[in-house]
């Protein structure tokens, strides 16, 4: 790989040309360490510390919202908060412009149930909730970004969103703010657990709902009445059957359907009155629409026979979903991956390059034993440095060609 000083001396012709078209140069003289000095690798250690000893499950991120914004005050940021619901807000952090190239992102809320901080000495691990998903990104992002503010680079935004568990409504609140700045930027780097890893992209989502009704009765005398969970379990049947022929890619190999939580009837002498399942569709290929009308057919005929019995079953979607979700990982010296789980990434609205990074396993993310190692923690920094000088070369060089084209 080659040293970003050369390649900064190797493009200073361009950089030269660009000046006139984009506001933004990287100064030659970032260095590029190895590893992190001490004085950083404490303050980064502190920093997550005190992140996940906040505890923030989705819709309670206040705590960790105020203490964020005075920590990004102190370190002579201008900070926004976005406050879209009572006590919840994003958190939007810049240098000297508002309006940036490169915006840096995570979210700072976590499942639940809390676990509280551990650090083991021995072992080099750094435990508790959120400390992989997504604070140990908060961390690094901000502990990367700030090292490259003492270079001169003042060209990143430092945005911190709330509700990223729970279907995304502080990135769609971010996306449609009035006051977000204009115009968009170039590059969004998203931060979540991908081992240290660029994401080429991620499943998509289709979340949905089976409702069954029927008609209560004597279970003595089930003909007087209609079962709703009859009905239901022919519907996942039917599922189970459909589950092995739903679109597949090379890229993300199958897609997925999950039912994660099934209720029906109030007790065994009783024909049900309803039932419903709540069910998880991960697409591999296809769109929402694609696979509903794929759900909506293998369904039609128990709909049918549902109805001449005086019951029902109706689909419900429980939120718009979304697509395979394919993420930019051209930036060379990164190991890539792809991944199963959503992101904010395809709720920030505009056109831009996008990189998804982090410390830690998805696969400890969730659990009880959510942990990472500092090595981990202290790599992601470096690498955040990496991808954003790498990602910002870039972006020159692709600028500086449309400018030759005469398309800029
Ligand atoms: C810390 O890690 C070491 C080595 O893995 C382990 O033996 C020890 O039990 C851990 N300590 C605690 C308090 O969990
Ligand atoms: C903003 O957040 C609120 C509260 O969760 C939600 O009701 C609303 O739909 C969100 N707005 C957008 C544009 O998603
Ligand atoms: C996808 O499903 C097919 C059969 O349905 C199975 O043979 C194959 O191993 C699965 N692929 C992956 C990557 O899980
Ligand atoms: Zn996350």
């Amino acid at each position: 790989m080659a040293n970003p000083a050369t390649i900064i001396l190797r493009f200073l012709p361009i950089l030269a040309l660009a000046l006139t078209s984009i506001a933004t140069t990287l100064p030659p003289s970032i260095p590029k360490p190895t590893s992190l000095d001490p004085h950083t690798s404490k303050q980064l250690l502190h920093l997550h510390r005190k992140l996940v000893e906040i505890e923030s499950i989705t819709h309670d991120e206040k705590h960790v919202g105020d203490w964020l914004v005075s920590y990004l005050k102190d370190l002579d940021y201008n900070v926004e908060k976005q406050e879209f619901a009572p006590k919840r807000f994003n958190i939007l952090a810049y240098g000297k412009k508002r309006e940036t190239t490169i915006l840096v992102s995570s979210h700072i809320d976590t499942v639940p149930p809390y676990w509280p901080y551990y650090y083991n000495k021995t072992s080099d691990i750094i435990g508790g909730r959120g400390s992989v998903d997504a604070k140990g990104s908060v961390a690094a992002q901000i502990i990367a970004v700030q090292g490259l503010r003492k270079h001169l680079f003042d060209d990143i935004s430092l945005l911190f969103v709330v509700g990223e568990e729970q279907g995304g409504d502080g990135m769609r609140n971010f996306s449609s703010w009035g006051k977000r700045p204009s115009p968009a930027y170039d590059i969004a780097i998203f931060g979540e657990p991908t081992e240290g890893k660029l994401v080429c992209g991620h499943k998509g989502m289709l979340g949905f709902a089976l409702k069954a009704t029927g008609k209560a009765a004597h279970s003595g005398y089930p003909w007087l009445g209609v079962s709703a969970n009859d009905i239901l379990v022919e519907a996942l049947g039917a599922l189970l059957k459909l589950r092995e022929h739903l679109p597949w890619s090379e890229k993300y190999g199958n897609t997925t359907m999950n039912f994660g939580r099934i209720q029906g009837g109030v007790a065994a002498n009783v024909v049900a009155e309803t039932a419903s399942a709540n069910i998880a569709t991960r697409l591999a290929a296809g769109t929402p629409a694609l696979v509903t009308g794929l759900i909506v057919n293998a369904l039609k005929n128990i709909k049918a026979r549902a109805q001449q019995q005086g019951g029902d079953l109706d689909i419900e979607l429980l939120s718009e979903g979304y697509a395979p979700v394919d993420i930019d990982c051209d930036i060379e010296g990164f190991e890539t991956l792809t991944v199963n789980y959503g992101t904010d990434v395809p709720l920030l609205t505009g056109e831009h390059k996008r990189y998804l990074y982090g410390p830690g396993s998805i696969f400890v993310a969730h659990s009880d034993h959510e942990a990472l190692k500092r090595s981990e923690l202290e790599d992601a920094v470096l690498d955040y440095r990496r991808l954003i000088i790498k990602a910002s070369e870039m972006r020159m060089k692709e600028r500086q060609m449309l400018v030759e084209q005469g398309e800029l």
